[in-house]
């Protein structure tokens, strides 16, 4: 019987996993340009934590989760997000109490959603995310999405469009909720089963619903930038205010929701406007949570974050059509013809690498002619052959695959003699 992967999960193979090292080397580094360090937690955490964090009446919590009891009867799910795990290691290790405020963290790692598997949806995925936390200066919401969209466009994407919104405070959110409420109520049973109860559990929920977007209720429905109070309206100006200061263009989506119950303030999103790009277009989401870290048992502590799929990253990039610059191949393949070349190839090649060098052989036993294609294949930039007659002479014969040049190089000087000739190509 062959095994298949389970659906909605998948193998990034070798040609792949480069592309993955590369997107994941920039966002790090851009990452610690602007000042945030990595943080790792756990794959999966008490379950309680995204009921809390995530809240129980999202999609996520209600649908999406693997929730599973281990053998000591604890109930765990594996992370459906990044947000809820790193404000509990931040109230956990006290890292409020830290010199460094405001805290500013990434992470990198799989998260897990049982939802219906399609183009760009999978269960298992990879999210980059960032969170700022103990800061509600409205300069560090612009510089999360600037580092967001600094990421993407290092990478060289440039049909992304960055969407924006602003829920407001606590006092605008229930503003804005009783006008849902009274918006929706006397017609809600021409909605959807979905939406019928998120009007008594989160009405806000309902501008987010797939299947009764295109209802005339949608439309017409109150916008929450109309009850924003004066603090969260100006909160929002000062954000837009900085975005264009920063010469970042946005466009501003008063139905942009979010499918997590922690946000205030602002929110936001990055889609691909690729062509043929599809549904899974939003590249990345974030926004402002200035309640989570409360929720979760810490003290009053503003928080801002995002989180991008890599996956969804790499599907765009592939939809303009960018080519990254992945390094691959060897420097040197060494073809050793003969048993004593051989013997000498083995101590050549691990000298070869402890100098620093990517340098591969034959294990096939083949002959020269396929040692040769091999390193062809490996994409190797020169080849080193040693046999009887270069070993008497302590030489190799040393190619260069580009342009077919050949020279004699003692096995004493391969190291330094390859060394400089990759510098000078690269
Ligand atoms: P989210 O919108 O649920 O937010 O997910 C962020 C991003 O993860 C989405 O924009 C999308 O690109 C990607 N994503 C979500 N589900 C899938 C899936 N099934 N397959 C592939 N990609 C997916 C959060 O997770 C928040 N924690 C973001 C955040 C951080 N907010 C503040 N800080």
């Amino acid at each position: 019987m062959a095994f298949q992967i389970p659906r909605g999960t998948q193998d990034v193979l070798p040609g792949d996993s480069e592309k993955w090292q590369y997107v994941e080397h920039i966002a790090r580094s851009l990452c610690s340009r602007y000042g945030y360090q990595e943080i790792r937690t756990p794959i999966f955490e008490h379950t309680e934590l995204f009921l809390r964090g995530v809240g129980d009446t999202t999609d996520i919590v209600q649908k999406e989760m693997y929730t599973f009891e281990d053998k000591g009867g604890r109930a765990l799910t594996l992370r459906p997000e990044g947000t809820a795990p790193v404000v509990r290691a931040f109230v956990e290790h006290k890292l409020y109490g830290s010199p460094n405020q405001p805290l500013k963290l990434y992470y990198s790692g799989p998260m897990f959603r049982y939802e219906r598997p399609e183009a760009g949806r999978f269960r298992q995925f990879v999210q980059f995310g960032v969170e700022a936390l103990g800061s509600s200066d409205p300069a560090i919401d612009a510089e999360v999405m600037a580092l967001a969209m600094h990421i993407y466009e290092a990478l060289g994407l440039k049909r992304i469009r960055l969407v924006i919104n602003s829920l407001g405070d606590l006092d605008s959110r229930r503003a804005h909720r009783e006008a849902l409420v009274r918006h929706f109520s006397n017609r809600i049973h021409e909605l959807c089963p979905d939406c019928q109860t998120r009007l008594h559990t989160n009405p806000l929920r309902i501008l987010d619903c797939k299947k009764d977007r295109d209802h005339e209720l949608m439309a017409t429905a109150p916008s929450i930038l109309d009850y924003l109070n004066d603090e969260s309206r100006a909160y929002f100006e000062k954000v837009k205010q900085y975005l264009t200061a920063l010469g970042i263009p946005f466009v501003i989506d008063a139905r942009l929701v979010r499918g997590l119950d922690y946000y205030n303030h602002t929110t936001f999103e990055i889609m691909s406007e690729a062509e043929g790009f599809g549904a899974a277009a939003t590249l990345c989401g974030g926004g402002r949570y200035n309640g989570l870290v409360q929720e979760i048992g810490g003290p009053e502590t503003p928080g801002i974050g995002f989180a991008l799929s890599i996956e969804r990253l790499l599907a765009a990039l592939d939809a303009e059509g960018v080519e990254l610059p992945v390094e691959s191949g060897l420097d040197c393949y060494v073809v050793a013809v003969g048993e004593r070349a051989k013997d000498e190839a083995v101590r050549l090649v691990y000298a070869l690498r402890r100098f620093g060098l990517r340098v591969d052989q034959d294990y096939l036993g083949r002959k020269l002619k396929a040692q040769l294609k091999a390193a062809d294949r490996l994409g190797a930039s020169f080849v080193a052959i040693i046999g009887d007659e270069e070993l008497e002479r302590q030489e190799a014969a040393v190619k260069h695959m580009a342009s077919g040049e050949q020279t004699n190089v003692p096995l004493g000087e391969l190291a330094h003699f390859l060394h400089e000739r990759i510098g000078k190509e690269e």
